[in-house]
């Protein structure tokens, strides 16, 4: 045994960026050996979507479903600018990436009687098509290895999450594996949001024997994985329209693993985390989360937080150009951001109930964000006291910790990424690892990232709609986090998200 810790805590303890071993492991980037962020397949039927997105009014319920396929896949992973790189343009898509990388493929699985013959389909980001690879029945195998999720006895049509790991390990070598999972919980916001603007409810599967899934889709499990599911219900279909289902299933937790040397630390990890039995099964009810907020310091200031949702417009349309538009920032200006504004964003993020009127999902699925925390650095916010808060969601209250303008120390702990520095805000996701992982077993570790990223999504969104800039940061010296901050020590950070002006400001946006 290498330590009393399970793999994950293992994982994460050793793939901590310190200001020691950061300066040591600098080394410059082979760009010939950069993997292609794309998946081309010798054989299989091309589908093209293209002339669906622009379709208006359809009353044909045949061209209306291809019409909402394509438009949820674009608006979840489709390619939505290019920058002209002399030697190679880089195309980014509607979901941002650590580095620009996309470890993440998107398949579509269709079971019988639905507008598209069944079988396996692969998202074509590039053509925006989908390719028939594969033109079996798979629906029983699907839910066999997904553990008889009971969305899946009711929809025929899933999503599936893989995530081919060299992609990003290419650059971020073991610690790739925390950027994949955030980058695929971005990618599953944009699913969550855009199913709702296409009339489909996104049902999360994080659950499933990763083997038979990994198989199913013919996957080289030691280059690419399986690593989310989504049944999607057509809510215009009465039937389809579920009560909530669950989310997750636990893995074993292991505790017991051979010395792993640098390099092959990630791929170890992940199939650590991996279901392999059969003997479990989703139960139809889902757990009772606590809902409770962690940290009530009986010190420092309480600042109550008005509650105000951000118009989304008929049918959704403010959201759906937002998705379409949406860009990290490169830059801020260090102009403060307003309270109102830092309302909007967390209840955008943190209150879907509030949306429902707008057509939104009330109660969108994540994995279990009762064991996910937040904390708020305030570098320049009108109207409130610079500091480190504790956001309490239930209470809707920001908690400060400690009240210092961390600006300086912030641009370090970041890397000395100047985001840090100039940001008015930055936003931190953590979690106690130990907590979780007696709760989900070393499963819960991809768990964890992807919610965090989920999260992030939510709040990159509301940022762009507000005129404001917002950028994810994955790469932070973790333990000087929480001693620079007072963030408790058990709380492992997960994710990093900076807020603040950018440089050009367009009109405007409409806030209530
Ligand atoms: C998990 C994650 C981590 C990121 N980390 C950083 C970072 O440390 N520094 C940075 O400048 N951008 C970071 N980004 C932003 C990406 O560089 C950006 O998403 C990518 O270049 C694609 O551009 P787009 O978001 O404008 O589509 C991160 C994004 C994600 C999703």
């Amino acid at each position: 045994m290498a330590d009393a810790l399970s793999i994950t805590q293992h994982y994460h303890q050793r793939t901590k960026y310190d200001p020691e071993t950061l300066a040591q492991r600098g080394r410059p980037l082979d760009f010939s050996q950069q993997p292609i962020p794309y998946k081309d397949y010798k054989f299989g039927t091309p589908i093209p979507l293209k002339d669906y997105l622009e379709l208006e009014n359809q009353t044909d319920p045949i061209l209306v479903q291809w019409q909402k396929l394509s438009r949820l896949l674009y608006c979840s992973y489709g390619i939505t600018a290019v920058i002209p790189y002399p030697h190679q343009p880089l195309y980014l898509r509607a979901a941002p990436s650590a580095g620009g990388l996309y470890p993440a493929e998107l398949y579509v699985i269709a079971g019988s009687g639905t507008f598209l013959p069944a079988g396996l389909y692969n998202y074509q980001v590039r053509t925006h098509s989908l390719i028939h690879f594969w033109n079996s029945h798979v629906w029983s195998a699907l839910e066999a290895a997904c553990l008889w999720h009971p969305a899946l006895a009711t929809t025929q049509l899933a999503l599936v999450v893989s995530v081919v790991f060299q992609r990003s390990a290419w650059r971020y070598e073991d610690r790739a594996y925390r950027r994949i999972c955030l980058d695929t919980g971005h990618l599953l916001g944009n699913i969550e949001l855009a199913a709702s603007m296409c009339d489909f409810k996104a049902h999360l599967i994080g659950g499933f024997v990763d083997h038979q899934c990994n198989q199913l889709l013919y996957l080289e499990s030691d280059q690419e994985a399986v690593i989310a599911m989504v049944a999607l219900a057509d809510l215009l279909d009465v039937e389809q329209n579920l009560p909530p289902t669950p989310t997750l299933l636990p893995s074993p937790t292991l505790e017991d693993y051979p010395p792993l040397a640098d390099g092959a630390l990630l791929l170890y990890t992940h199939t650590a985390t991996s279901i392999e039995t059969e003997e479990i099964t989703y139960s139809s009810k889902i757990p009772a989360f606590l809902k409770e907020d962690k940290y009530n310091f009986p010190f420092g200031l309480k600042v109550p937080l008005t509650n105000t949702p951000i118009p989304w417009g008929e049918h959704l349309i403010h959201l759906k150009e937002t998705i379409l538009k949406r860009r990290s920032t490169r830059q801020f200006t260090g102009a403060p951001l307003s309270l109102a504004d830092l309302s909007y964003l967390l209840s955008f993020t943190y209150c879907p109930q509030q949306y429902r009127q707008q057509g939104l999902d009330g109660n969108p699925d994540f994995f279990d964000l009762d064991l996910i925390q937040t904390f708020i650095a305030v570098l320049d916010v009108t109207d409130l006291e610079t500091g480190c808060y504790y956001y309490a969601v239930q209470a809707q209250e920001l908690r400060q910790i400690r009240f210092k303008n961390f600006r300086r120390e912030l641009h370090y702990l970041c890397l000395s990424q100047d985001l840090g520095r100039d940001a008015a805000v930055i936003l931190f996701h953590t979690a106690d690892l130990q907590q979780a992982i007696a709760r989900y077993g070393d499963r819960a570790y991809r768990y964890l990232h992807m919610d965090a990223g989920h999260l992030g999504q939510r709040l990159n969104l509301a940022a762009i709609h507000l005129n404001l800039g917002v950028s994810g940061i994955g790469g932070f010296f973790d333990d000087q986090v929480n001693e620079v901050l007072g963030i408790p020590a058990e709380e492992a950070v997960l994710y990093i998200t900076t807020l603040g002006q950018p440089p050009q400001r367009s009109a405007p946006a409409a806030r209530d």
